[in-house]
This record gives structure tokens, sequence and C-alpha cells, in this order.
């Protein structure tokens, strides 16, 4: 037998052997690396033995070595990989099925949720019905069917992000836009109650966000009245808040709407003493409201001469910090588990 058959024979019974290896511990893994991988290892000794291969079949002998080579090398990846899993206890045989299992954590709905759930179910007993409406719109349902002119300055109460170039397309400002598409789909009487997520163009800050939710609600019939604005709204607050709680009607500005109304509650976080969320004053905005203007009607296709409505649109943010005593607008968008887990026997 020449050299080179010797070799071939050796090399190849290297390869089974490497091929068969199994490692229990990481005291295996290392025999493997003395016998192959070390620098008088098996390989390296074959490697300094190839130039006394016959030139001829030098070659057939080097590629079957730089098998061998390669074999060794993903071997001993494949056995550290195994030890190190084993290690950490993910291996079947040392898990211990006998441990009891994590116990359940219960979500929370965000208190936002929860105070807009309290609000809509509130109106609905009484006879409004839920709708819902786009969160992208356009001008025309956002501003000009409500009664803001364009380039009049009132459009500039509510700093927009438009969408487009043209200002055609935009994120609604308010929830009013669904009165516009209601007036488009029904005939009156009618009365609903619509929540939504509306946007801003503004600084985030301790007291505003870009970002906040209103529940719209809007009653048009024959013969509905100021009075009945006032009577809805303290029903609707007194059923959430108690008999205690008072409001304070101020006179105010929106393009659809006249008359038009600012309205305050009693501040519920320091009854009236004065604190940072009633900046000390005793009352809080909540909401603004007012009498359907009649050009709006109009636009809907509603006869002013016959019917008349009002409509109000309600801040949540505000709503829940009084109701859940919470002062500061951040924590509703914080995420805070600590904060969020408060509300879990709320429901
Ligand atoms: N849309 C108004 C706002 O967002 C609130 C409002 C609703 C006022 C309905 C009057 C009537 O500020």
């Amino acid at each position: 037998m020449n050299y080179l058959c010797c070799m071939l024979a050796k090399i190849d019974a290297l390869i089974q052997e490497v091929k068969a290896y199994q490692a229990r511990t990481s005291e295996d893994i290392d025999a493997f690396q003395q016998r192959f991988v070390h620098r008088k290892g098996e390989l390296a000794q074959l490697f300094k033995g190839l130039p006394q291969v016959p030139v001829q079949e030098r070659q057939a002998a080097g590629k079957q070595l730089n098998l061998l080579k390669q074999l060794v090398e993903e071997k001993a990846a494949q056995l550290q990989a195994a030890v190190d899993t084993s290690s950490t206890g993910k291996a079947d045989d040392t898990e211990d099925i006998t441990l009891p299992p994590m116990p359940h954590t219960l979500g929370s709905l965000h208190p936002l949720r929860l105070i807009q759930e309290k609000v809509v179910s509130s109106l609905v007993k009484i006879g409004f019905e839920v709708k819902e409406g786009p969160e992208i719109e356009d001008d025309y349902h956002n501003f000009s069917a409500l009664n803001f002119p364009k380039d009049h300055p009132a459009r500039d109460m509510q700093d927009t992000f438009f969408l487009d170039e043209k200002k055609e397309w935009l994120l609604r400002t308010h929830t009013s836009s669904t009165q516009v598409r209601a007036m488009a789909s029904r005939k009156p009487p009618m009365r609903f109650v619509v929540p939504g997520r509306v946007f801003r163009n503004e600084a985030i800050s301790a007291r505003t966000h870009c970002m906040f939710h209103q529940v719209e609600g809007f009653y048009i019939d024959t013969d509905v009245s100021i009075a009945d604005l006032k009577g809805t709204l303290h029903y609707l607050v007194q059923s959430l808040f108690g008999k205690e709680s008072k409001l304070r009607l101020r006179p105010s500005f929106f393009p659809f709407t006249e008359p038009s109304v600012e309205v305050d509650m009693s501040c519920s976080l320091c009854d009236q003493k004065g604190c940072n969320v009633c900046k000390g004053s005793g009352w809080v905005e909540i909401l603004g409201a007012g009498m359907i203007d009649p050009n709006v009607l109009k636009m809907g296709r509603i006869n002013p001469e016959k019917y008349t409505g009002f409509a109000f649109g309600i801040g949540m943010e505000r709503l829940a910090m009084l109701y859940y005593q919470i002062n500061d607008l951040r924590l509703f968008t914080q995420n805070d588990v600590r904060f969020l887990r408060q509300f879990a026997a709320s429901h």
C-alpha cells in the first residue's frame, strides 16, 4: 500500500468518526477539539503529511482532506449549540412538568374607552343611535358643509393636518363632520351619538395633544330647543358624576351652531376647591355645543323653517380626567402598565 492509499483510508475512517461523534457535556466537546481541531490534532497531522503524497495523487487526497476539515468545523459548531441550549434548561428532559402554570394576567380597557362607553350608553338609553364616520375626511364634510366659508379665519380655530397640496383631504378636526354625513343619509327626526378620534396640528404638551377623542351628539326634529340641549347635557353629566355635579354655559362661537356655547362642569377632582386641572377656578370646560345653524340644515337638505336641532361635542380626555381623577393628559398615551392596570376592575 502506498502513502496515498493509506492516507485516503485514514481520512475516510475519520470522516465516519466525525459524523458519528456525540457529545453530552462540555468535556466531550473539549475532547473533540483536542482530537481534531487542535494544532497537533488529526487534521493538522494529515495536512502536514500531504507533501509526501505523490504529486499525481495529491489532488485527490487534498480534496478529501478539505472535506474532512469542513465536517470537523460543522460538527464542532453543532456540538457547541447543543450543549448551549441544554444548559439553559430548554431541553425537554429538563422541563419540570409538575410546576404550576403561569397565572393569566387580565388586561384592562383603556380609561378613554371606558369613559366613551359610559357616555355612549347613557345617550343610547334616551334614544340616541350610534354612528361612526371616517377619520380621513374631505374639506366639504369637515368644513364647507358646516358653514366654514372658504378662507374664513374660523378655519384657523382648528389647526388642520392636510393630506394633499390642494387641501382637499385632511384628518378630521372634529366629529361634527358626521352631522353632515347623517343629514345626507337620513330624514329627521334623527338623534345620533358619534364617538371617534380627531386630529389637530398642535404641539404635544401636558395640556394638548395632536390626537384626541370626542363624542358628538345631535338631535334634529320639529321644536328642538336649547332647553332640550341643556336637559340632555344635565342628564348625561349627572348620570356619570352624580346629582351634585353642576354645569355652566358660556356664550361662544362655532360656525355651525347659533347660538353657541361652551360648557363647563364643576371640577370633581378638587370639589371646586381649585387644582391644576381646573386651574384653580373650580370649573373645567368639557364640551362645545349649540343650536345647529340653519345654513347647516339647508346644506343638508333639511328645511330650517320646519326643523331645528342641537349638537354638542364632548372631549373624552377631559371627562376621563375628571371621572378617574387623572391629573396629567400624557398618562393616556404613555401606555405605562402600572397606570393601565388600575382600570382592570372598572369594566
Ligand atoms: N366640533 C366642536 C369642536 O370640536 C365642538 C362642537 C360640536 C361645538 C357640536 C358645537 C356643536 O370644538
